[in-house]
C-alpha cells in the first residue's frame, strides 16, 4: 500500500472513552490517517475540539444528508475502541440505528478489518446476550482485545486497557502493508 492508509476508531459511550487521544496518537505515530466516528451518546465522553485537532477530521456522529460530501476517506480499517455492551450487541444483531453502527454492520460486507476493545462490567457481560455477541462477531471475523470485564462500581480498569492493543490486532491484517 502506498497511500496511507485510515484508520477509523468507532468510539461509544464507555467509561474510558475519554482517553481515545492515546490510540489516535498510537496509530498516527505507526503511520495510519485517522477519523474518529463517535455514537451520539459517546459523544458526550469526548473532548471534541481536542479530538478534531488532533485528526485534522470533523467528528462524525450522525448520517449526512444527501448530496453532503462524505467527510472522511474510506477506511482501511476498524477500530472500535471503547465498544459497550449495548453497541457490541446491537452490532452483533445487525442493528444500524447510529451512524457508528451502520459502517460496522456494513463493514462485513466489504471486508474492512475490524478489531474491538469492549470495556464493560462483569454484571453487563454476564448477560447471555453479550456472549452470544462475542461469539457472533468472532464467526464474522471481527477480532477481540484481551482486556477481562472490570467489577462494577469499582472504578472500572482503566491501568489495564491496552489501547495499543487495538494496532496490535490490526498487525499484518492490511493489504500490501506490514505492520500497519
Ligand atoms: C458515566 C457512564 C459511564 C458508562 N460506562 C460504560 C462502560 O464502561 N461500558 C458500557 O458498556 N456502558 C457504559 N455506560 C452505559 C452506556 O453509556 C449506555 O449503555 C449507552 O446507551 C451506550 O450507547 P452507545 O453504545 O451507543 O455508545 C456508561 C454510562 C455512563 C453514564
Amino acid at each position: 500500500m502506498t497511500a496511507q492508509p485510515f484508520l477509523y476508531v468507532v468510539v461509544c459511550a464507555a467509561g474510558i472513552a475519554g482517553e481515545t487521544h492515546k490510540l489516535i496518537t498510537a496509530a498516527q505515530e505507526q503511520g495510519w490517517g485517522v477519523g474518529v466516528i463517535a455514537t451520539p451518546q459517546g459523544l458526550g465522553f469526548l473532548d471534541a475540539e481536542a479530538i478534531e485537532a488532533q485528526t485534522g477530521y470533523p467528528i462524525r456522529s450522525a448520517w449526512r444528508s444527501p448530496g453532503e460530501p462524505r467527510p472522511l476517506p474510506p477506511a482501511d480499517a476498524i477500530a472500535v475502541a471503547p465498544a459497550t455492551f449495548n453497541t457490541v450487541n446491537k452490532w452483533a444483531a445487525g442493528i444500524a440505528d447510529t451512524l457508528a453502527l451502520g459502517i460496522l454492520c456494513e463493514a462485513y460486507g466489504m471486508e474492512i478489518p475490524t478489531v474491538v476493545l469492549p470495556y464493560v462490567n462483569t454484571a453487563m457481560a454476564a448477560h447471555p446476550a453479550y456472549g452470544r455477541s462475542l461469539d457472533q462477531l468472532r464467526k464474522m471475523g471481527v477480532l477481540f482485545g484481551s482486556y477481562e470485564p472490570h467489577r462494577p462500581k469499582a472504578g472500572g480498569g482503566a491501568d489495564r486497557f491496552r489501547w495499543e492493543e487495538a494496532l496490535e490486532l490490526l498487525d499484518g491484517k492490511i493489504a500490501g502493508s506490514s505492520g500497519r
